[in-house]
């Protein structure tokens, strides 16, 4: 896998800075490279979620799926992993990646208020999009501004590879300023045409808060909330995966007893039958 080759995060010498850069840098690189047409469905693959699922907490019309790369999608079939009764679950391997797409429609010849993400505070009960300050107008006209699926606009995208042993996290949303602000650091050249839409967050370890606004700003506490330590606690059979917690729980915690965890998934920990 080409990402592979860009990995340079070292946790030892180099400065947070630098770090920090190095997992900009890794993620705008799978962005510019992420290809999903021959990946597959959650659906197809667990054979359960209907394609396109609300949003939980949202009153607006996205959707979502879940993809999984030929990759991943093949250690799921191997290893009968779409199944509850298993003994163990293997860990992925190093090419595998997954994604969690976030859809808005646009109805043809029509018009929608999109919600923009400007970083309102964290309120009590959460952000829905419908609590947030700014709207934007978009028609047909809007169309090439959005990765799109027919009429289907790519709202905000969460990537997955095992990369790393405990994966790396990135997460990309739509803005109608992409140039502007921390969000848009480093976007590479070789982000193209509608992709350089999209801002960028990532964090590959459980201790730096990482959400996409239009999907975890809708959860109390969503704007702390970390990629790494929620999917951590993904084990098989799990019925909720909320609240959202902090840090990286340690192999021997207690909420792991008597249970398999499967590899950070969420969709196998609540999907498998
Ligand atoms: C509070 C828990 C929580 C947080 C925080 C969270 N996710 Fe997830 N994620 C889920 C759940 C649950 C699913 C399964 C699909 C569903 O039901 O929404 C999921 C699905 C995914 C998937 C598809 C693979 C899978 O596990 O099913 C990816 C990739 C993903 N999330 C990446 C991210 C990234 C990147 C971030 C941080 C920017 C993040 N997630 C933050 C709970 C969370």
């Amino acid at each position: 896998m080409r990402w592979l080759g860009v990995l340079v995060v070292c946790a030892c010498h180099v400065d947070a800075q630098s770090r920090g850069d190095a997992v900009r840098a890794t993620s705008w690189h799978t962005w510019a490279t992420l290809d999903t047409h021959t990946w597959i469905r959650s659906e197809q693959l667990l054979g359960r979620a209907p394609a396109l699922r609300p949003l939980e907490l949202e009153s607006a019309p996205f959707v979502f799926d879940v993809l999984f790369s030929p990759a991943a999608a093949a250690h799921v079939e191997t290893h009968g992993l779409a199944r509850r009764d298993i003994a163990s679950f293997p860990a992925f391997p190093p090419d595998a990646a997954i994604v969690k797409l976030v859809w808005y429609p646009l109805p043809q010849g029509g018009s929608i208020e999109l919600p923009v993400w400007d970083g309102d505070a964290p309120r009590d009960t959460g952000n829905p999009t419908r609590t947030w300050s700014r709207t934007v107008t978009i028609t047909d006209a809007n169309l090439d501004d959005f990765i799109h699926d027919d009429h289907l606009l790519l709202v905000g995208a969460h990537v997955a590879t095992k990369a790393l042993p405990d994966w790396t996290w990135a997460t990309f949303w739509w803005h109608d300023r992409p140039d502007d602000g921390p969000f848009a650091a480093g976007r590479p050249d070789t982000v193209r045409a509608a992709a350089r839409h999209y801002l960028m967050n990532a964090a590959f370890t459980a201790d730096e808060p990482c959400f996409n606004p239009y999907l975890e700003a809708r959860f109390v506490d969503g704007e702390s909330s970390s990629c790494l330590a929620c999917h951590r606690r993904a084990i098989v059979g799990a019925t909720t995966y909320l609240p959202v917690t902090h840090g990286r729980l340690p192999d021997d915690d207690p909420y792991f007893r008597g249970h398999i965890p499967t590899d950070y998934v969420w969709s196998l920990a609540l999907e498998a039958r």
